[in-house]
C-alpha cells in the first residue's frame, strides 16, 4: 500500500519524506486554509519535496469551471493531481480532464456506487472517507473493502485512496483490505512507528552495552 500524507504543512511533509515513509500528498481547502499561505506557492514547495502525486482541490462546482480550474492547477507542476468532488458535474469534469491526460482524484466519496461511477468516468484516484462514514454510524472500512473488490472485479485503472483516516487501526485495516493507498495525517503516521517494546528494547540494549563497557 502506498502512503500519502494528508496535510498542507510543508514541515511535516519534509519530515515524513526524510523518514522514507510517503509516496504522495493530499491537500483539501480546509487543510490549505489552516496553513494561511499562498496556495500555489505552497503546492509548488510540496511538489519539490515529494516525488509523487500531490492532490490540489478545485473550488468550482460547475463542470466547465472545474475543467478550467483543473487545467490551471495541473499546469503548475507535473506532480499535481486535480482533486474534484463526487458530483455529476465533478464526474463530467473528471472524464474531460482524464481524456486530456490530466489525472484526477475524486474526493468526498461515501458509497460503493459512487466509487463505481468515478471508476467509469476514468478517475485515476478515488477517495472514500472512512472516518466521516464511521462518524455517522456506518462502517467506513467495509465500504472501502467493497470498493477495492469492485475495482478488482472489473480491472478498473482507478486506485482507491483511503481518506479521512483517524487512527492507526484505520491505517492497518486499509492495508489488510488491499487499498492501493491510504492518505494519513502526520499525527497518525507518527503513531504508526510506536510500540512500547521497541522503546523498552532500546533501553535494555543500551543499559547492557554500558554495563559491558571496556570489555567489548
Ligand atoms: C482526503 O483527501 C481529505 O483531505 C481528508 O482525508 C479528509 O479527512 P477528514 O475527514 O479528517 O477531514
Amino acid at each position: 500500500m502506498k502512503i500519502f500524507l494528508d496535510t498542507a504543512n510543508v514541515g511535516d511533509i519534509k519530515t515524513a519524506t526524510d523518514w522514507g515513509a510517503i509516496d504522495g500528498v493530499t491537500t483539501n481547502p480546509s487543510l490549505v486554509a489552516k496553513e494561511g499561505r499562498d496556495f500555489k506557492q505552497m503546492v509548488l514547495e510540496i511538489c519539490e519535496i515529494v516525488n509523487g502525486p500531490v492532490s490540489a482541490e478545485v473550488i468550482s462546482l460547475e463542470a466547465d469551471k472545474m475543467v478550467e480550474e483543473g487545467k490551471g492547477l495541473a499546469a503548475w507542476h507535473k506532480n499535481v493531481i486535480v482533486k474534484i468532488p463526487c458530483t455529476p458535474d465533478g464526474l463530467k469534469a473528471t472524464k474531460i480532464l482524464e481524456g486530456q491526460g490530466i489525472k484526477v482524484n475524486v474526493t468526498l466519496v461515501f458509497s460503493v456506487n459512487q466509487v463505481l461511477l468515478c471508476a467509469k468516468a476514468g478517475a485515476s484516484f478515488i477517495s472514500p472517507f472512512v472516518g466521516r462514514l464511521d462518524d455517522i454510524g456506518e462502517d467506513g472500512m467495509q465500504m472501502v473493502a467493497e470498493s477495492v473488490a469492485v475495482i478488482k472485479n472489473y480491472n478498473f485503472k482507478s486506485e482507491i485512496i483511503v481518506a479521512s483516516v483517524r487512527s492507526v487501526e484505520h491505517a492497518k485495516k486499509a492495508a489488510l483490505v488491499g487499498a492501493h493507498i491510504a492518505t494519513i495525517p502526520f499525527k497518525i503516521l507518527s503513531e504508526m512507528f510506536k510500540h512500547p517494546l521497541t522503546d523498552k528494547g532500546i533501553e535494555k540494549f543500551l543499559a547492557d552495552w554500558k554495563g559491558a563497557e571496556g570489555k567489548v
